[in-house]
């Protein structure tokens, strides 16, 4: 079927509606509704069988509703209308929520509806539930609708509140109003405020004297003091007092005024001067306290596997993030272990170099340097592990330089449904991260040059057709799967052998062309992305920092 997509931003919902589809044989057409015209010149032109509207801000025109089934893909449960709905759903801490999928009409959500999916709520941020729980309920929606529509003889059910099933409601947007903090309250409870805010619009409250928006919290059980405090950072985070506790804050966004504009940044850094008597409280990788706190990186070992998370807010790694986490990665290569698992985090894998930290340094070129070299140290070292087998464990999605990240393990594993978006050139970028060596030995030369140029997202059943990933496992067993595959790796009869392979390939490809060579390489064309006075990266990577333009993947 030719289906059009409606959207404000080709973000990752409708990224990985479209990857879905596509895999389904339908032929996708992505249309940034800008305004009406657009939108209503999209349709003459592209003739699509259904329009879909995985993440639109906008009301379809009378024109295209009226004329063709368009279905709004709406994060709600039967019944839900209006804005805000993740927001009010987290703040008012309900147990399920869902996804509906509806006909556009001329009421907002108040459609018929075609499907509906409901999921377990599960405490963490907005963005990661819609990355995660409302994307599979979209998806699976999504599929449904698109085969009842292919059928040609399903009946949507028309909005009815009296019928048990439609037990949502009409609600307004969340004001900030409705979001204001009163640190006396118990951390839980503003826990859940930032959380419902977080990746946008955040909660804008006052730290010493000046307006911030709040991002990234944690709970954290031990450290106490007055409410509203600020009594300990660690980590680029800093830890907030509350009635009953603290809690972690890991990004701060001053609020924009007239002269200036502001985006996220870490907590520590927006606020270095004020934190300057403020205790650190640092945690090494190794300690495995159980209770709620917040960490950026941290080990476990069980079986002779040892398992390096790394959880950066939005999988960006800044330069000091990668020395970190290379220096966590040395120290645990030093260990009786057999296996070592790269498990990222659980929202993100890695977006690659931190795009925010760059744009806030004084001269972004020279600390774009740093965070290059940064993550490609971390990669040689990955790569250059003989001491041991490697895997990746992608459990959220990845995209640049993060891809490739994972790519310098021996195994690659991937959560079933993320998005991987194998490309740098929307930013502006070559690319280092030793792509030029890690990606072609996966999936062959001219397939590493159509990802990197195509810039389209892949999904990971796409990924593992072309090798990019070796297997794919399902959310609900993702772990135990790796676990399995972790030990029975370590304890096999044949380890020995399998390590001797592995490091004679090493050797032989370092013989063909020494790693620093292709470092060398793409570090030359870097160069001139960071420093050439005709360079596109610095303008994209405003934009995108600065959100200026809505970041549309497709065209
Ligand atoms: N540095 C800093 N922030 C980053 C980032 C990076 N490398 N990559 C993603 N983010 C942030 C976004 O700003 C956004 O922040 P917010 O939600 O707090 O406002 C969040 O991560 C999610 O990204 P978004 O673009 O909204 O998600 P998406 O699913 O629509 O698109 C990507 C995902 C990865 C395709 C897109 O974010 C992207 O192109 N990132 C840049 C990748 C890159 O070029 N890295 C550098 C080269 S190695």
């Amino acid at each position: 079927m030719r289906i059009l997509f409606l959207v404000t931003a080709h973000n990752s919902l409708s990224q990985r509606a479209y990857v879905e589809l596509t895999d389904f044989g339908h032929d996708v057409y992505v249309q940034p509704a800008l305004d009406d015209s657009i939108m209503i010149s999209s349709v003459e032109q592209y003739k699509p069988d259904l329009i879909v509207a995985p993440f639109l801000k906008k009301y379809i025109p009378e024109i295209i509703w009226r004329n063709h089934t368009c279905i709004i893909v709406h994060p709600g449960i039967k019944g839900d209308r209006g804005p805000s709905s993740l927001d009010w759903a987290i703040l008012n801490n309900v147990k399920e929520w869902g996804v509906t999928l509806l006909q556009a009409n001329d009421m907002m959500d108040a459609g018929d509806i075609w499907a509906s999916y409901n999921f377990e709520m599960r405490v963490t941020s907005k963005s990661d539930l819609y990355r995660k729980e409302v994307a599979e309920a979209a998806i699976k929606g999504l599929i449904e609708v698109v085969e009842r529509y292919e059928k040609g003889n399903f009946t949507p059910q028309s909005l009815d509140y009296s019928n048990p099933d439609v037990k949502g409601n009409l609600h307004v947007p969340m004001k900030q109003v409705n979001r204001a903090i009163d640190w006396s309250e118990p951390t839980k409870v503003i826990v859940r405020k930032i959380r419902c805010a977080d990746s946008q619009p955040g909660v804008l409250d006052t730290i010493y004297g000046d307006e911030y928006f709040l991002y990234g919290a944690h709970e954290e059980d031990l450290l106490k003091g007055n409410p509203g405090e600020i009594i300990a950072w660690r980590d680029g985070a800093i830890c907030r007092a509350t009635g009953d506790g603290a809690l972690w804050i890991t990004h701060l966004k001053r609020k924009t005024c007239e002269e200036h504009l502001y985006f996220k940044l870490p907590a520590t850094q927006v606020l270095a001067d004020n934190l300057r008597s403020v205790p650190e409280a640092p945690i090494t990788i190794f300690d495995n306290y159980k209770g709620s706190t917040y960490r950026e990186i941290w080990y476990e070992e069980r079986n002779k596997v040892g398992y390096l998370y790394f959880n950066f807010y939005n999988g960006a790694m800044s330069t000091e993030q990668c020395m970190r986490l290379r220096e966590a990665f040395i120290k645990i290569r030093k260990r009786e272990t057999k296996v070592i698992v790269l498990m990222g985090g659980y929202d993100f894998w890695s977006n690659g170099i931190h795009l925010n930290v760059i744009e806030a340094a004084e001269k972004p070129s020279d600390e774009s340097w740093r965070n290059i070299n940064a993550i490609n140290d971390l990669i040689r070292e990955i790569i250059n592990t003989d001491t041991h087998l490697v895997i990746s464990a992608m459990q959220g999605n990845a995209a640049a330089g993060g891809v490739i990240l994972a790519l310098a393990s021996d195994w690659v594993f991937a959560r079933k449904g993320i998005v991987l978006n194998p490309h740098y050139k929307k930013m502006g970028l070559y690319g280092s991260e030793y792509w030029t060596y890690l990606l072609p030995k996966r999936v062959g030369k001219e397939k590493a040059i159509e990802l990197t140029e195509n810039c389209l997202p892949i999904s990971t059943y796409t990924s593992k057709k072309l090798g990019l990933v070796d297997d794919v496992f399902n959310a609900v067993d993702f772990k135990q799967q790796l676990i399995s595959f972790a030990e029975e790796l370590a304890n096999n009869a044949n380890y020995e052998k399998i390590l001797i392979e592995k490091n004679q390939i090493r050797q032989k490809d370092e013989k063909i062309k020494p790693l620093e060579r292709y470092r060398q390489e793409e570090l030359e064309k870097m160069w001139l992305n960071f420093y050439s006075s005709d360079s596109i990266y610095h303008d994209l990577r405003k934009q995108f920092v600065y959100k200026l333009s809505c970041q549309l993947k497709l065209s």
